[in-house]
This record gives C-alpha cells, sequence and structure tokens, in this order.
C-alpha cells in the first residue's frame, strides 16, 4: 500500500485549539477501562489546548525546550508528538518522550514509527506509560524500549504506569 502522505510540522499556536480536542479524544479512547469514566469525561479540551498554546507562547527570550511535533492527514490533525529534558529526579536518560498519540483510524499505519523517530531522533530517551495499556507497551518494546524497573501512578487516578527505556549508547 502506498505511505499516506502525512504532513509532520512543528506545533505552532494556530493548532492548538485543533490539538486539545485530538488530545483529549485520543485519552478518552486510549484509557477507557484503564482510567475512571468520570475523570475522562471531566477532561477539558480547552484546558489542553490552553496547556499547548503555553508552550508555543512563551516570554521574550525564553527558549523552548521541548518539541512537539503535530501529523496532520487531509488537513486534520490525527497524531502528536512531543520530546524534551526528563522531568523524572531519577531520569536514566537526558530526554523525555512525553506524548505519542494518534487517533484509531490512523493506527496500524506506520505514523507513530515517523512521529517517534522524528521527536527522539537518535537519542537514548524514557517514557512513562500505563501498565494496563498493552498496544502501547508492545510498540515501545519493539522499537527498543525496555522495563528498567522505575514505577509510578498516574497522578490524578493512580493509575499504575511504567517507565521504558531506550538506550543508544552503552549506560
Ligand atoms: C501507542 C501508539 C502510538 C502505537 O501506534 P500504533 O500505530 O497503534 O502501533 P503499531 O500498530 O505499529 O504497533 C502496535 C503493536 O501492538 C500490538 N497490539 C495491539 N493491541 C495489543 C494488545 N491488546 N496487546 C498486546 N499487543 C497489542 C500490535 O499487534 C502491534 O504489534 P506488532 O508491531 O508486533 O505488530 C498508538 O496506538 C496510540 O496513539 N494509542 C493511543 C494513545 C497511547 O496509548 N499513546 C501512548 C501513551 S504512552
Amino acid at each position: 500500500m502506498a505511505e499516506p502522505d502525512w504532513g509532520i510540522t512543528p506545533l505552532e499556536a494556530a493548532d492548538c485549539d485543533e490539538l486539545g480536542r485530538v488530545h483529549i479524544h485520543v485519552w478518552r479512547e486510549a484509557y477507557a477501562g484503564l482510567m475512571p469514566a468520570d475523570y475522562l469525561a471531566g477532561l477539558s479540551q480547552e484546558r489542553s489546548a490552553e496547556n499547548w498554546r503555553r508552550g508555543v507562547e512563551l516570554p521574550d527570550g525564553a527558549e523552548i525546550e521541548a518539541l512537539t511535533l503535530v501529523a496532520r492527514h487531509r488537513g486534520r490533525i490525527v497524531g502528536f508528538a512531543s520530546a524534551g529534558p526528563s522531568r523524572d529526579d531519577d531520569a536514566p536518560t537526558e530526554w523525555e518522550l512525553y506524548a505519542l498519540n494518534l487517533v484509531s483510524e490512523v493506527h496500524g499505519t506506520g505514523l507513530a514509527d515517523h512521529l517517534l523517530s522524528r521527536v527522539l531522533g537518535d537519542r537514548d530517551a524514557s517514557l512513562w506509560v500505563a501498565e494496563g495499556n498493552a498496544r502501547a507497551r508492545a510498540f515501545y518494546a519493539r522499537r527498543g524500549f525496555t522495563d528498567e524497573g522505575g514505577r509510578s501512578a498516574h497522578d490524578p487516578t493512580s493509575a499504575p504506569e511504567m517507565r521504558m527505556v531506550r538506550r543508544r549508547t552503552p549506560a
């Protein structure tokens, strides 16, 4: 099958409202059954859009450290990826994959691989994934991420999370 023509571009302010809608839509799809229904129902597209906007509209002189990419198909945002310096006190790698989210219509198409390689390049990286998110765990395992034992819980819901780590260079 011919590869779809994904348009992958850095996030801009004009994308943030749509990204907020897509972000919450993906969360509700991906975490139904893993997180409480009332928590997912209460997620706000507007708040998500505002968070993304804060990341692109920085005060003068501030530097953007994170990279967020959006993928469009036929003009519509169908996925996004975000990465930057690790937020963990015991960071196993300098770089962290903060998010890789695709709408279900484009699962299994190869878009996730494009986004992952564009946002991480060859860097060592770590990420947090819900332990019950079997599809994501399988995806990351096939791309060289392993479980090194890091465990946490998703703050608002206490859903168990695990850290997966990819090392391109020996530790
Ligand atoms: C996680 C995500 C980026 C992966 O992208 P994708 O295009 O769906 O991934 P792929 O189809 O290439 O790979 C998924 C793998 O999981 C496997 N899989 C699917 N459902 C599974 C399940 N319930 N249990 C175990 N493995 C499963 C697939 O067979 C495939 O394995 P393969 O590579 O050996 O064929 C995408 O599914 C997504 O955005 N999901 C919603 C948001 C999310 O969970 N993001 C990750 C947060 S950390």
